[in-house]
């Protein structure tokens, strides 16, 4: 009875290897590369309202990670301390890891496009 046990094991593991054996994976497409690899696009960035002036740049980079650009066109024109104010609050309120330099540079950025 042990003996034929024996047997039946060493023949499903006998079996389970001729299995495996026989499952080869054929990759999907092996000729094309391209279908495999990852792919990516930059979309222009069309920033239409915000007039090209110096400090765009740092503006689009500090002030739209939160939110969308909307958040400041849809403002009316506010005089300069009102711009700062703005700044400052989203420094100290929201956290904005914004350089005091760069703050400056965006408020006359701002005063600029959208002041009063
Ligand atoms: C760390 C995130 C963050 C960054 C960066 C940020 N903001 Fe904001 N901003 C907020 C939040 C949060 C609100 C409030 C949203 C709400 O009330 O729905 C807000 C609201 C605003 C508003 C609407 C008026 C108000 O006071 O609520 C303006 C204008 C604004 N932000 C301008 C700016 C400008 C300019 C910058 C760049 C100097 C900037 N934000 C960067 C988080 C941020």
């Amino acid at each position: 009875m042990k003996k034929i046990l024996i047997l039946i094991n060493g023949l499903l593991i006998l079996l389970s290897f001729s299995c495996n054996t026989k499952k080869e994976q054929t990759p999907i497409n092996t000729k094309s590369d391209t279908l495999n690899s990852v792919h990516s696009i930059t979309l222009q960035r069309m920033e239409p309202y915000f007039l090209e002036q110096e400090g765009r740049d740092l503006f689009l980079q500090n002030c739209t990670s939160c939110h969308t650009s909307r958040y400041i066109f849809m403002q009316p024109d506010f005089p300069r301390k009102t711009w700062q104010a703005e700044v400052t609050k989203m420094i100290e309120k929201f956290h904005a890891p914004i350089e005091p330099d760069n703050a400056k540079k965006i408020v006359d950025y701002l005063t600029k496009i959208k002041g009063k």
